[in-house]
């Protein structure tokens, strides 16, 4: 077992499965507050911890549910083929073509949000992201903006949520738990930008893992698509680490890490650790179990697990129906990020025979 180890930056990096998952469960080691997000007044779920994270959770985990996911399909279903209706046969970068569209328009079709220009709010997503980082006066200013223009998009559909909406749910749920309002719409926020990117590497890492494996040919079922799409997530999962802090001083293994401590728990590691998983680095789809962290674990277990997956194997098996000769050309490239696992580019030539 690998013990933690001391970064540079003075971060402790955990790579070992069993820590990994068991400080991801601890208590005393919580999610890093972020000032910055805070300050401008967005202070989410994923910050929050003890007993107002938990009735968050309580409230909201309803919507997510797989029951709920289910009751999304058909509505995932006619996305997928709406984006897939608009390709060519031929040369395409399914990265910006199809992986990348498709995420943004599920959550704001679930959410009651219409009109949303993705370039857009993934370039605001961005600026508020960059705040997890060191930012100058320019950064700080564009994240200013950024969380000011994505919170307008909130507050209007929760001034107009419609009927049968996420948005109209979660207001309901976080009314009768006695959840303030600006709590929703900060959690409503993170439910807009948690899931695309991430949704976007998965799509992207699953096609060009098929791709490279031998092709389409035979993938057109969603459900048949599940355990390779689980694989692609604990080979290649998008979000490659999480941060905590120590709360309290944390025994790991036989290292003491002192409170107020910062950790990088690799999800990335933890996933390759043979003492969780046979032949670690072996690709195999049959995997069973496959109790892969890429989701995270205990308190802040993603909460749109089954919908990233529903979307995924719906966007993936629906191309790979419409275009099973599909074939890489060039090299994938990756994309360079701190914490996300996802192409920059996905050059094919579509397909059918
Ligand atoms: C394949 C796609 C996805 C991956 C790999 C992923 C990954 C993760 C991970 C690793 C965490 C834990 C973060 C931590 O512990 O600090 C997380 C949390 C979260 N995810 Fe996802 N996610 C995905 C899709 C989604 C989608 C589609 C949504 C919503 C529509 C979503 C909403 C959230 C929320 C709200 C949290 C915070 C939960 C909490 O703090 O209690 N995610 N996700």
């Amino acid at each position: 077992m690998s013990e933690p180890v001391l970064l540079p930056d003075g971060r402790w990096h955990v790579s070992s499965g069993a820590d990994v998952d068991h400080l991801l469960r601890n208590d005393r080691c919580v999610p890093a507050p972020n000032s910055i997000l805070q300050g401008l007044g967005v202070d989410w779920m994923l910050h929050h911890h003890g007993q107002i994270h938990a009735a968050e959770r309580r409230a909201f985990r309803a919507s997510f549910s797989p029951r709920s996911v289910w009751r999304y399909r058909d509505t995932v279903t006619d996305i997928v083929d709406a984006t897939l209706d608009r390709l060519d046969a031929g040369s395409v970068d399914l990265l910006t073509e199809y992986a990348f569209p498709i995420p943004l328009a599920v959550i704001a079709a679930l959410l009651g949000i219409g009109d949303l220009d993705p370039v857009e709010v993934h370039e605001r997503w961005d600026d508020m992201m960059a705040t997890y980082g060191p930012l100058d006066e320019a950064g700080l200013s564009a994240a200013e903006r950024s969380t000011r223009a994505l919170m307008t998009v909130i507050e209007q559909a929760m001034a107009d949520p419609g009927k049968d909406t996420l948005t109209a749910a979660m207001i309901r749920a976080g009314d009768d738990a006695g959840i303030g309002r600006d709590v929703v719409a900060a959690d409503l926020l993170l439910i807009l930008g948690a899931g695309f990117d991430t949704t976007m590497a998965l799509i992207a890492n699953t096609i060009a893992e098929l791709l490279q494996r031998g092709g389409f040919v035979g993938h057109d079922d969603p459900d048949g698509l599940a355990g390779f799409v689980e694989e692609v997530l604990r080979t290649q999962p998008s979000v490659q680490w999480v941060g905590r802090v120590a709360a309290d001083d944390l025994e790991v293994g036989t290292t003491i890490i002192p409170a107020g401590s910062r950790l990088v728990l690799s999800l990335a590691d933890a996933n390759r650790d043979p003492n969780l998983f046979a032949d670690a680095d072996h690709f195999d789809p049959s995997r069973s179990p496959n109790a892969h962290l890429s989701f995270g674990a205990g308190a802040h277990f993603c909460l749109g697990a089954h919908l990233g997956r529903l979307e995924a194997a719906t966007a993936v098996a629906r191309l790979a129906a419409r275009y099973p000769r599909t074939r890489l050309i060039g090299e994938i490239q990756w994309r360079e990020h701190a914490l996300l696992r996802c192409p920059r580019a996905l050059p094919v030539e579509l397909r059918q025979v």
